[in-house]
């Protein structure tokens, strides 16, 4: 009996360990992610109106700027799948991605940003 109590002890602290260092690699993603600016200016100016407010935020669920992890599968659906997520909106993004003057150019230049995929 003690020795299950004593491995349910253990595994409950290694859960908890594991859920820690998942929490600290979120929140050092999110920090990350806040330096990250497109180099055109123009693409710059669209990004921090509209896709950085979530992009840059953990909680809202979206895949962060620059966590090419996050993105990894995101950009295995393709990119004509990922232009129509954010024109007609996809889960907790509203469509346009708050960007109502963007294009599809616009926006395949965003996705590449954010993915990691093009500075
Ligand atoms: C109001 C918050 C919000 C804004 C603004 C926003 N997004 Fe998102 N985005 C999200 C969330 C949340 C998800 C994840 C949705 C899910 O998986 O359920 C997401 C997912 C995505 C995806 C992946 C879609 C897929 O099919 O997997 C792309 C691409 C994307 N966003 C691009 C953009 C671009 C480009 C902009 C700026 C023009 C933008 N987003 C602005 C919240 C936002």
């Amino acid at each position: 009996m003690k020795v299950i109590k004593l491995a349910a002890v253990a595994l409950t602290l290694v859960l908890a360990a594991c859920a820690q260092e998942q929490d600290s690699t979120t929140a050092a993603n999110e920090v990350a992610s806040r330096d990250l600016q497109p180099a055109d200016a123009q693409l710059a100016e669209i990004y921090n109106r509209s896709c950085r407010s979530c992009h840059t935020v953990a909680a809202t669920g979206s895949p962060l700027t620059g966590d090419t992890a996050a993105w990894q599968p995101r950009m295995g659906k393709g990119m004509n799948t990922l232009l129509d997520s954010v024109v007609n909106g996809f889960g907790g993004m509203p469509p346009f991605g708050l960007c109502m003057d963007c294009g599809a150019e616009e926006f395949e230049a965003l996705i590449l940003f954010m993915a990691g995929e093009q500075k």
